[in-house]
């Protein structure tokens, strides 16, 4: 059987992006998704990116012979983990949902791998593990915490992938602490946001998305009061192609070295509501009305990564800047 680099979550935004990523490094993806937040044609989106035939199976973290049998079914050499739900407002009111889902689906995962010959692992964390930071950038060897059960759940994973690599030394497992995504692939084939899902998106590009297509009146920009040049929320934006090549590199080293890692993937330099607006208009041409209301709970200041270690050891530096985030979203929001 072909060597198989399984992909759950891989019909979500950054599964999707990376998908097509490691297609074209040569690897052989296939997802794992129960589509609960992904649109059912993805997988039909990505073959028309690739050339190529989609390996899907439609399942779930949590039923454990469905997981099973996909392990019976493919050679899996290496796992990249994404199924997780993300979205902070909504681990605030179901936080029981986030750990079950994220938590158990992690522990589900592991156990499975544990009686294959499965060898690296890959897994999506998230800058939200930093909690408000103490200085910036943000370094990897920063304090951990969480400040809601989304960040939580992503700081669990990281620990028991600590522990479980631990008494299986033949898995290395790198840990990618994600700052922001945004874009989307130059085809506008691949979405930030399912568009049909139940729950609006939190994220700010899909909201500007959103006032740009004239669904939204205007743009809610969540408190301007921050210790920020401007006083708005300053965060490190990364294009999904940067990040998707991120989880690209990150495989190839773990591969080759056997050696695990945790690395953040951003670019370095923060940018706030106010100017990600700007950048929106003189990438679109499309005004953003937008209203000044109080600060959303959970958010934090600024946020922006220390990029060091991700050029040092994969070789990985961010390519992409805001223009072309902008501009790739707006495009792919067109059809
Ligand atoms: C960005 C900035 C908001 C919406 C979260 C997770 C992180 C990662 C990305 C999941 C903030 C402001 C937003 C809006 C606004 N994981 N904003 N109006 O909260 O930095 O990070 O998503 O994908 O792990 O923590 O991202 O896009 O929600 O917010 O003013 O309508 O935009 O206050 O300053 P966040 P975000």
């Amino acid at each position: 059987m072909t060597k198989t680099v399984l992909l759950t979550g891989g019909a979500g935004y950054i599964g999707a992006h990376t998908f097509v990523a490691l297609a074209k490094a040569g690897f052989s993806p296939l997802i794992f998704d129960n589509f609960s937040n992904a649109d059912p044609d993805t997988p039909a989106r990505i073959a028309q990116i690739t050339g190529a035939a989609v390996p899907c199976v439609k399942g779930d973290l949590l039923d454990k012979p469905a997981l099973a049998q996909v392990f019976a079914d493919y050679d899996i050499t290496a796992v990249i983990h994404f199924a997780a739900k993300k979205a902070v407002g909504e681990s605030m009111r179901d936080p029981l949902a986030y750990i079950e889902n994220n938590s158990v689906g992690l522990i589900n995962l592991l156990n499975e791998m544990q009686n294959h010959a499965t060898r690296a692992f890959v897994f999506s964390s998230s800058a939200t593990v930093y909690g408000a930071p103490e200085h910036l950038p943000i370094p990897e060897t920063a304090p951990l915490s969480f400040a809601n059960p989304y960040g939580f759940t992503k700081l669990i994973g990281e620990q028991v992938l600590e522990q479980a690599a631990s008494v299986n030394p033949q898995w290395a497992v790198g840990i990618l602490r994600y700052f922001n995504p945004a874009g989307a692939h130059e085809s506008g084939l691949l979405l930030q946001s399912p568009r049909n899902s139940a729950a609006p998106p939190e994220n700010l590009m899909p909201r500007m998305l959103e006032v740009a297509r004239g669904e939204q009146p205007f743009l809610t920009v969540f408190g301007d009061d921050y210790d920020t040049p401007d006083g708005t929320g300053v965060r490190d934006y990364i294009h999904i192609t940067d990040l998707a090549r991120g989880h690209v590199l990150s495989l190839q080293k773990l591969l080759e070295t056997g050696q695990g890692h945790t690395v953040n993937l951003g670019t370095g330099r923060g940018y706030s509501v106010l100017e990600m607006i700007a950048a929106f208009k003189q990438a679109s041409g499309q005004e953003l009305p937008h209203k000044i209301m109080p600060r959303r709970a959970g958010d934090i200041a600024s946020c922006y990564a220390d990029v060091r270690r991700a050029r040092e050891l994969l070789g990985f530096t961010a390519e992409y800047g805001l223009l072309d985030m902008c501009a790739s979203s707006w495009a792919g929001a067109q059809e």
